[in-house]
């Protein structure tokens, strides 16, 4: 996955799509390059920078050379190394062609060896390059460029989103597009193509999103949208209303610190959101339109949040599976909900990483539901079981935090998230949301089925406030410990054992998913009752085990024996427990207390200060917090 952004129109392009790349960061930032028809002498003129921490900052340093159409790049790589050569832009041999592109080609090698062949000459070892040279072959032998991109999209294999600048047609940015997304924004005497609104959202807010198997010709005053069998497409402009200018850090150190404190305020208008969907009405299953939707207050639920999610109540009643679908920390807040569905709801609930479902046997069942969960709604592996579900006419639901994303546009219904955009590659709030919209869903579901009353609804609302009431209190109540004492000590140790039993077993995962995305520290989670099936092994005093504690009372006794085992071969033993746990709390080196809440909820009332615990021991490392290495926030690649 990477970024993209491309300019075409009357004002010099390269303060606007420097300034788009560092917008799109977060799908990748292992090296940025720029390309333009350079004003001066017409031909291509670019600048690439590899590796360190801030590419796009050095490339923006960099280039000195401007022009009226041109285009950038943000790698996350995939194909060949991190280092220059294999930063994007890519040319053919002439270095008449640029080409950027984010997805895979999996016809790649095959086509190279063709190519070489034929004579070519590669410069890099990535997929993209190929791309260049075969376009550059078969624009000599097609009479017109759009018969040549045609023939050139039979040739690719993958998912594929490409832009090209070509000097023989310096008029046009030409885009084609295969399953990942490109969204055209819509200027005056200027236009604009990204693969995230957010790269230009402050020049324009009428866009077209581009439709799956598509060829854009983009001048600065026209669309030209053709499928890949030629035919001429219709499109009609959307408008959004989202800005870029809440992306800021507040004058918080890092987006992760900003945005765990966020996340009170963002389960909250999460809840509102809920409670009152069933005041909206036509806008409602309206990507576009429900990004400026307010809370307003009701009182009465209605049905219009099964509208909203492609039911109706006796879909709801009927419903014998719950099938949920994700990846990464997305998959541990599903992992969370399939006990609420299945505790609150009385349905079989199934909870698959998208990696994996894809590729197993597909059952279909009678009154059974898909629910995609993913903050982007772009993740490459969810989407792509989305589609294939869609294929097989099943009811899918998207519950994402981005509502113009691609999953929210190609499911039956959706769900957003109102946590507000996460910057942060490690995700937090987006977390918090999804387990607070999945404890409303699920609750909503269970009166619709008669298995809970009214007054047990609004108790499970007010006891999501309460959790998150208590997820901000928390780390007040540590802050300072944690910044003095805790995150000192624990930044010491190089290796660290996660247990959680039940509801706090995935919350286990994703605590330990966190430490090791941002402080490379490696961690291992294990369920704490198989502990004695072979993990205890690794008990001793250089690898803390952090336990995770449940308000379930028998559960919560099974974890109490989990814990003393631990400290019977002298572990040493951090526990997130609730008030009243003295048994846990006593034989515990490290313990943080936390008021007690609705028993689903545990994981929920804990996330902020387990997040904050794992941020300290990475701040005290002086590792880039907000941008580990190796990742991208956005996974748009399998
Ligand atoms: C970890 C993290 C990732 C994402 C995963 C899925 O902090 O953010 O594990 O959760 O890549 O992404 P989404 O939720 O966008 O589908």
């Amino acid at each position: 996955m990477c970024g993209i952004i491309a300019y075409i129109g009357k004002r010099l392009c390269r303060n606007i799509v420097l300034e788009g790349l560092s917008r799109l960061e977060y799908r990748g930032y292992d090296s940025a390059g720029f390309v333009c028809i350079d004003n001066n002498h017409k031909h291509l003129s670019f600048h690439k920078e590899a590796g360190g921490i801030a590419p796009v900052q050095r490339l923006s340093e960099a280039v000195k050379f401007d022009g009226y159409a041109g285009m950038g790049h943000t790698r996350w790589a995939t194909h060949g190394i991190v280092d220059q050569r294999n930063a994007h832009p890519h040319f053919n041999c002439k270095k008449s062609i640029a080409v950027v592109h984010n997805g895979i080609v999996e016809s790649y090698e095959e086509l190279r060896q063709e190519l070489i062949h034929r004579g070519h000459v590669f410069s890099s070892t990535t997929d993209t390059e190929v791309v260049a040279h075969l376009l550059s072959d078969l624009i000599d032998h097609h009479s017109d460029l759009k018969s040549a991109l045609l023939d050139l999209t039979k040739h690719i294999r993958g998912a594929y989103a490409f832009i090209f600048l070509v000097e023989q047609y310096p008029e046009t940015l030409i885009v084609v597009r295969h399953r990942s997304p490109m969204v055209v924004g819509l200027g005056d005497g200027e236009n604009f193509v990204a693969s995230d609104f957010i790269a230009f959202s402050d020049k324009t807010n009428k866009v077209v999103f581009l439709p799956d198997d598509s060829i854009a010709l983009l001048s600065k005053d026209a669309l030209e949208l053709y499928s890949f069998e030629g035919k001429a497409l219709p499109y009609s402009p959307q408008q959004i209303d989202q800005t870029y200018s809440d992306i800021d850090k507040d004058g918080f150190e890092h987006f992760m610190l900003k945005e765990i404190y966020e996340q009170k305020r963002a389960i909250n208008r999460t809840i509102a959101f809920c409670k009152v969907i069933g005041s909206y009405n036509d806008e409602v299953g309206n990507p576009s339109s429900d990004i400026t939707l307010q809370p307003h207050p009701a009182t009465e639920y209605n049905d219009s949040v099964w509208r909203q999610i492609g039911l109706t109540k006796d879909k709801v009643k009927n419903l014998r599976y719950i099938n949920i679908i994700s990846a990464g920390t997305s998959w541990h807040a599903s992992r969370i909900a399939q006990f609420f569905f299945e505790h609150l709801c009385g349905i079989p609930t199934r909870v698959y990483l998208a990696s994996e479902f894809r590729y197993m046997p597909f059952f279909t069942e009678p009154n059974s539901i898909y629910i995609m969960v993913s903050q982007s709604g772009e993740t490459a592996d969810t989407l792509e079981a989305l589609r294939l579900i869609n294929s097989l006419e099943q009811h899918t639901i998207a519950i994402t935090n981005v509502a113009s994303s691609t999953m929210v546009r190609e499911a039956s219904g959706f769900l957003p998230m109102q946590a507000g955009p996460e910057i942060s590659v490690a995700s937090t709030k987006a977390f918090s949301t999804q387990v607070a919209t999945m404890y409303w869903l699920a609750n909503r579901m269970a009166l619709e089925r008669g298995t809970i009353t009214a007054e047990q609804m609004h108790t499970s609302e007010e006891d999501l406030f309460i959790a998150a009431e208590i997820l901000e209190a928390s780390i007040e109540i540590y802050k300072f410990k944690i910044m003095q004492e805790l995150a000192p000590r624990y930044a010491r140790y190089d290796r660290f054992i996660f247990l959680g039993r039940h509801v706090s077993y995935p919350f286990a995962m994703e605590a330990a998913l966190k430490l090791k995305e941002i402080s490379y520290i490696f961690a291992q989670c294990y369920p704490a009752g198989e502990l004695k099936h072979g993990p205890i092994a690794l008990i001793d005093e250089k690898t803390p085990a952090v336990l995770f504690s449940v308000l379930d009372e028998l559960i919560y006794r099974k974890l109490v024996s989990n814990a003393q085992s631990v400290k019977a071969r002298k572990g040493h033993l951090i526990v997130f427990a609730f008030e009243g746990q003295h048994e846990l709390i006593d034989i515990a080196d490290c313990a943080f207390i936390l008021p007690r809440v609705a028993p689903l909820l545990a994981p929920l009332a804990m996330a902020g200060l387990m997040q904050f615990f794992v941020y300290h021991i990475t701040r005290q490392l002086g590792l880039p917090i907000d941008k580990p290495r190796n990742l991208a926030k956005s996974v748009t690649v399998e």
